[in-house]
């Protein structure tokens, strides 16, 4: 049943491409989902900020959905004290056993560190929680955040530098994100319950509005039509540059950048907490490729 729908999903993937590679305007691409007062879009819709005060956080959500694709959003974090808030910026399908491809932003103290939280839930199922320090300070200029989610991976990318892969391993029993459509999705919320520190830090709100920034939205993707009941991919296109990212794989020396990178930045790996899990690591964490 998942096998022929995958089946399914990759040929209708091929049968017939359009695509949303364009740098869109926030305006023409998403919805606000929530606190319309704190969201604003300037520069004809180029660029659109967040921003969190007591009242309310705030968040968007792309008009279309998406079966696969190479998404690149550049970010640029609340500066100065931001301890106990989170931007986010993910990838998720609806419903109780839904995908979802996570990036969180934990913010903490001024001078502090910014935390990158990434998470990948398929059928339902996260707990495959990773967080990583960056190289650089996440609040002075934007930078490029990217997912790419094809058949074969889900990987994540910080100025084109993959920091973590997850592998379609479904032949070894374990859910893959392929047969429910993703739409992306930005917000900012109060989280100082869990987010900087482990909790002991609180959001300090003499400092709010607390403010992030999107722009250069690019989504390389396969758009979904619910009424067409089909993919803007179409079989030629996977042969077309355009669309290599489909097929892509990391190969071995862009897996040496990223083993180096998780060396140096790696802050937390559910795959290296055996406390957490003693009835043995998740599956995953246990194959080797
Ligand atoms: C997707 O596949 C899983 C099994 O891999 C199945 O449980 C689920 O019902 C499928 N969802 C849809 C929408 O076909
Ligand atoms: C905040 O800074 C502290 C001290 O440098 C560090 O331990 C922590 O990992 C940083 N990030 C978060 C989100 O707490
Ligand atoms: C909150 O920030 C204000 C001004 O930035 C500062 O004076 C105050 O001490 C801070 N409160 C806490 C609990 O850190």
């Amino acid at each position: 049943m998942s096998r022929g729908f995958v089946t399914l999903a990759i040929i209708l993937l091929f049968s017939n491409l359009i695509l949303g590679a364009l740098s869109g305007s926030f305006i023409k691409d998403f919805d606000i989902t929530w606190g319309d007062q704190h969201v604003t879009m300037l520069n004809n819709g180029k660029l659109l900020t967040l921003s969190l005060d007591q009242s309310s956080g705030s968040g968007f959500k792309s008009k279309n959905e998406y079966l696969f694709g190479k998404i690149d959003m550049q970010i640029k974090l609340v500066p100065g004290n931001s301890a106990g808030v989170v931007t986010a910026y993910y990838l998720s399908s609806i419903g109780a056993t839904h995908d979802e491809i996570d990036l969180e932003f934990l913010g903490n103290m001024s001078g502090q560190p910014y935390i990158l939280h990434t998470n990948i839930f398929t059928q339902g199922q996260g707990n495959r929680e990773q967080q990583f320090y960056l190289w650089f300070d996440p609040t002075a200029n934007f930078h490029t955040y990217s997912i790419l989610w094809n058949p074969q991976l889900i990987a994540f990318y910080v100025d084109g530098t993959p920091i973590r892969v997850f592998r379609n391993l479904e032949s070894k029993g374990i859910p893959y994100a392929n047969n429910q459509t993703m739409r992306l999705y930005g917000s900012i919320w109060d989280a100082e319950d869990w987010a900087t520190q482990g909790g002991r830090v609180k959001t300090n709100w003499t400092a709010a509005p607390f403010t992030s920034s999107f722009k250069n939205y690019k989504a390389n993707a396969c758009v979904w039509s619910s009424t067409k009941g089909k993919s803007s991919c179409k079989p030629e296109s996977a042969s077309t540059p355009k669309f290599q990212w489909l097929s892509q794989e990391l190969d071995s020396s862009t897996q040496e950048t990223m083993k180096s990178i998780r060396q140096q930045y790696i802050a937390y790996d559910y795959c290296l907490d055996n406390n957490r899990f003693p009835q043995g690591l998740p599956l995953e964490c246990t194959i080797t490729s």
